[in-house]
């Protein structure tokens, strides 16, 4: 889908489908008065008895009836805030681009008169438009593509191209194949996207200036005593990988970040099994590690001047006849050990071998991505997002960060009071505590292993996976974090 600029009026516009944006209740701007002229007055009948006020989330569809060079007009409410949220902008232009494919038309012009903030604004609805395109067809049989939209066109009167305009565009783009990689990664099939296969497809994917990718295995992972790996993969019979990317700036490198990602291909619970519901979705246990890859696959293109190292420790979590026993007791290479009385709780057990592996080069920040527990959607819903932080400014810049693409963050505390409960009979902690507040324990479980770092925990298990459609995304892997993560990076 190519993006143009162009100087023009909405009455006047050749195109498949016209969008025009409207603010709550001001159905009389100019453009409107314009449209309806040309429509001989039908718009305005249309609105009123439709109840149209703009308000946000809501859309009309007109046809024009040959009464304008446009096809067919579709008004977006957006809503009634004194500014428009970027947010709001990208679900406009993912409305915009589904609405298109829907009647057929390969070609959409909008009415771009932002009050303020141009870059911010058509970076959102460029984003937006882009991301409602993807689909996960690959095994469908019957998987014809929706047609294509080609081009979008932003218009207004005295409308320019400008370096900034394209500049956002771009920014727009260079994250999107991003966040379509970690969604495909997330949506394979478990008994496809194993551990071997995350390895491939980081060697596949992680190319270009800077990029460096190693995929070790077991034996190598025995070497390196990442205990918690091993011990979770035991009940398998694929071999677990570690994947380690590493990201060297073209420039002197301003910070250094460790980004750590949760590669569980299947959670089955391991001998502490889930009942057969909890297991439809368990697929998506790999996400954090998804986008880690997807976001480490980006930086060569936006060649920022930051180092990063990813590491994505990934196995399935099995019952097979070797699996670790409610009981055991791994001795990690930071010298802490945990007793493992629920197989089920296995994320915090691979992640603390790569929080503590990566702890060890001292990054200036170190941030792991995880579908850790079932409690933080219990605390959030399955929008929002964890987060725990041992370091509030960094806690901070990634709330920032989440704001500005519309990913939902929201902090919860780690309260030390807690630790209590996670106190083990034969070794330094267990890996569950009692049966209230499991996302807090499980972030304090993560934190015994990442020493001095200024670190934060994203729990994602709710928005990893879209269990319906919405306008960004079809229902499945969401590719969460993969954009704060690299508008995070961008803003060091
Ligand atoms: N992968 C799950 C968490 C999860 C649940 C993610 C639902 C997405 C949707 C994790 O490994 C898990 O099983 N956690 C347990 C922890 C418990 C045993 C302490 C949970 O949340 O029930
Ligand atoms: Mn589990
Ligand atoms: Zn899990």
């Amino acid at each position: 889908m190519e993006v143009r600029f162009r100087d023009g009026s909405a009455e006047r516009i050749k195109t498949g489908l016209l969008v025009i944006p409207v603010r709550e209740k001001k159905l009389e701007e100019p453009e409107m008065r314009a449209l309806d002229r040309s429509l001989r007055g039908n718009l305005r009948a249309r609105i009123q008895k439709a109840k149209f006020i703009g308000a946000e989330g809501s859309a009309l569809l007109y046809t024009s009836a040959g009464f304008l060079p446009a096809g067919q007009l579709l008004l977006i409410g957006m809503g009634s805030d004194s500014e428009i949220a970027p947010e709001t902008w990208r679900k406009a232009g993912a409305r915009a681009r589904r609405e298109a494919a829907a009647i057929g038309s390969e070609d959409v012009a909008l009415f771009f008169a932002p009050e303020r903030n141009a870059e911010h604004a058509v970076r959102a609805l460029v984003e937006g438009a882009r991301l409602a395109a993807y689909q996960f067809n690959k095994y469908r049989t019957n998987n014809k593509p929706a047609a294509e939209v080609k081009l979008l066109t932003l218009f207004k009167p005295g409308l320019k191209q400008t370096a900034a305009l394209q500049k956002a565009v771009d920014a727009a783009e260079a994250v999107v194949p991003g966040v379509f990689l970690a969604r495909d990664l997330t949506n394979e099939p478990p008994s496809v996207a194993t551990a071997r296969f995350l390895g491939d497809q980081a060697m596949r994917f992680c190319r270009g200036r800077g990029l460096k990718v190693e995929v070790w295995n077991k034996k190598k992972i025995a070497a390196m005593r990442l205990a918690g790996l091993l011990a979770v993969n035991r009940g398998s019979h694929e071999e677990p990988r570690f994947i380690r990317i590493h990201y060297s700036p073209p420039h002197r490198p301003k910070k250094k970040v460790a980004l750590i990602g949760k590669g569980i291909t299947f959670d089955s619970g391991g001998l502490s099994l889930k009942p057969s519901k909890s297991m439809e979705t368990m697929k998506l246990d790999m996400a954090g590690g998804a986008a880690v890859i997807a976001t480490m696959s980006c930086l060569p293109k936006l060649a920022l001047d930051v180092e990063v190292t990813g590491y994505i420790p990934t196995t399935d979590n099995l019952p097979g006849h070797n699996a670790q026993k409610p009981g055991d007791v791994i001795q990690y290479l930071n010298g802490k050990s945990i007793e493992v009385l629920n197989t089920d709780a296995e994320g915090r057990l691979i992640l603390a071998d790569a929080l503590a592996l990566a702890a060890q080069q001292k990054p200036d920040y170190m941030i792991n991505l995880a579908t850790l527990t079932g409690a933080c959607m219990v605390a959030l819903g399955p929008q929002v997002a964890g987060l725990f932080s041992n370091h509030q400014p960094l806690a901070d810049a990634l709330l920032r960060s989440a704001g500005e693409t519309g990913e939902k963050l929201w902090q919860l505390p780690l309260i030390k009071e807690y630790k209590d409960s996670i106190k083990s009979n034969v070794a330094d902690m267990k890996n569950i505590g009692g049966a209230h507040g499991g996302a807090i324990i499980a972030a304090l479980i993560l934190q015994e292993f990442v020493a001095d770092v200024p670190w934060a925990h994203l729990d994602i298990a709710g928005p990893a996976f879209a269990e319906g459609d919405n306008l960004i995304c079809p229902k499945g892997g969401t590719g969460f974090g993969v954009r704060t993560l690299l508008n995070f990076l961008s803003s060091l």
